[in-house]
C-alpha cells in the first residue's frame, strides 16, 4: 500500500511516517515544501526505521507538482498534514492561512480525485468544537464558532470534506482532532523544532531550558481552573501518530468518521512546567502574564469513541513527558 503523507517532514507527519513504517507500510511518500520543517528529516526517518522514503519537496497547492507525484506514483492513501497551524500568525495574515491550507486542501483534493484515489486522513484539531461552554469535547457536539482565522480554516475543510462525501460516497474520510500534541520519538533525532518564536507551551518551555529563551510567560493565573492556569489535553505525538495508522487499518469502508484524539486528561501550565523541571532536572524561569486573547480557560477530550471504534487510545498518558 503507497501513502502519501503530506507535510510529511514536520512534526506530526515525521512521527507518523515512522509509525506507519513500524506496522509494515514500507512505501511512504512524503511531499513538504519545508516552509516549517527540514529536508534532513527524510535521513532522520532512515535512520530510524531503516526505510528512505521517497520525498517530493512541493506545494500542495502546485498541480504540476501533484500530477508528478501522483502519476508517478500509484497512491493507495494520503495521510494530510500540510498546513500552515500558528494560531497568532493568522490572525495577522488570514488570506496566507486560507490559501495555504483551504486552496491547498482543494487542489490536493482534485488531484486525488484525477487519479482515483478517495481515502484520506485529515488532521483536524480541538479548535473546531469552539467555545462550547463545557469542557470535556465529544464529537456529537459538532461544531462551533473557533477562535481564529486558522481554526476557521479546519472547521471549513471539514465542511468540504462532508460536502465531498455527501457528494460522492465512494471516498473514505477520517477526519482527526487533534488536542495538544507534546513530546519526541524516543531516539531524539525527530520532535518539535518550530521556526522562529514558539507559539505553543511546550517547544517554549524548551527553548527556555536549553537558554535560548528567558523565561515563559504564563497566560493568566485566574482562570476557574485548578491552579488558575489554562488546562489542556496534552497527548503525546506518537500515541497521536498511531492513531493514523489505526485510522488507516480500521476505517476501509467508504464513510466519513470523525475522532477526537486526545488522552481524556487535563492538566495545568503550571503542572507542565512543574514535570517539565522535575523529570530533567532543570529550572524553567516563569512569569504571570495577562491572558492570551482568544484562549479557553480548560478543554479535555472525551476519547472513548476511538477506543470503541479505532481500538485507539493514548498510551503513553500516565507517563511523565520528557522532551
Ligand atoms: P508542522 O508545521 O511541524 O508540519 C506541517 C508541515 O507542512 C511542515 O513541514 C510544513 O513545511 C508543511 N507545509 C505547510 N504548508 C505546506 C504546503 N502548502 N505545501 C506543502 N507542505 C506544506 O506542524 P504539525 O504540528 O506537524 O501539524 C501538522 C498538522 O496537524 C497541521 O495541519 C496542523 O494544523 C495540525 N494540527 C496540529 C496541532 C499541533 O498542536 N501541533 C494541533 C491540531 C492540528
Ligand atoms: N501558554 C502559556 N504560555 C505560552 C504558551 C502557551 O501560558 O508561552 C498556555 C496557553 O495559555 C494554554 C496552554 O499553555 O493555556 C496551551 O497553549 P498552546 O499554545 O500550547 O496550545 P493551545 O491550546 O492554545 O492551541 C493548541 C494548538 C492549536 C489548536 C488548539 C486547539 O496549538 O493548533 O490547541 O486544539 F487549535
Amino acid at each position: 500500500m503507497s501513502i502519501l503523507v503530506t507535510g510529511g517532514t514536520g512534526y506530526i507527519g515525521s512521527h507518523t511516517a515512522v509509525e506507519l513504517i513500524n506496522n509494515g507500510y514500507k512505501d511512504i511518500i512524503i511531499m513538504d515544501n519545508l516552509c516549517n520543517s527540514s529536508d534532513n528529516v527524510i535521513d532522520k526517518i532512515e535512520k530510524i526505521t531503516g526505510i528512505r522514503c521517497k520525498f517530493y519537496e512541493a506545494d500542495i497547492r502546485d498541480e504540476k507538482a501533484l500530477d508528478k507525484i501522483f502519476s508517478e506514483n500509484n497512491i493507495d492513501a494520503v495521510i494530510h498534514f500540510a498546513g500552515l497551524k500558528a494560531v497568532g500568525e493568522s490572525v495577522k495574515k488570514p488570506l496566507e492561512y486560507y490559501d495555504n491550507n483551504v486552496n491547498g486542501t482543494i487542489k490536493l483534493l482534485e488531484a486525488m480525485k484525477k487519479y482515483g484515489c478517495k481515502k484520506i486522513v485529515f488532521s483536524s484539531s480541538a479548535t473546531v468544537y469552539g467555545d462550547p461552554g463545557v469542557s470535556k469535547y465529544v464529537e456529537e457536539m459538532g461544531r462551533g464558532n473557533p477562535s481564529s482565522p486558522y481554526g476557521e480554516t479546519k472547521a471549513i475543510i471539514e465542511e468540504m470534506l462532508e460536502s465531498l462525501y455527501r457528494a460522492e460516497p465512494d471516498w473514505t474520510i477520517s477526519l482527526l482532532r487533534y488536542f495538544n500534541p507534546i513530546g519526541a520519538h524516543k531516539s531524539g533525532l525527530i520532535g518539535e523544532d518550530p521556526k522562529g518564536i514558539p507559539n505553543n507551551l511546550m517547544p517554549y518551555i524548551q527553548k527556555v531550558a536549553i537558554g535560548e529563551l528567558k523565561e515563559v510567560s504564563v497566560y493568566g493565573d485566574d482562570y476557574e481552573t485548578k491552579d488558575g492556569t489554562g488546562e489542556r489535553d496534552y497527548i503525546h505525538v506518537v500515541d497521536l501518530a498511531n492513531g493514523h495508522v489505526k485510522a488507516l487499518e480500521k476505517l476501509t469502508t467508504p464513510g466519513i468518521y470523525v475522532y477526537n484524539l486526545g488522552t481524556g486528561n487535563s492538566y495545568s501550565v503550571l503542572e507542565i512546567i512543574k514535570a517539565f523541571e522535575r523529570v530533567n532536572n532543570v529550572k524553567i524561569n516563569y512569569k504571570i502574564a495577562p491572558r492570551r486573547p482568544g484562549d479557553l480557560s480548560r478543554f479535555y477530550a472525551d476519547p472513548t469513541k476511538a477506543k470503541r471504534e479505532l481500538n485507539w487510545e493514548a498510551t503513553n498518558r500516565n507517563r511523565r513527558y520528557g522532551t
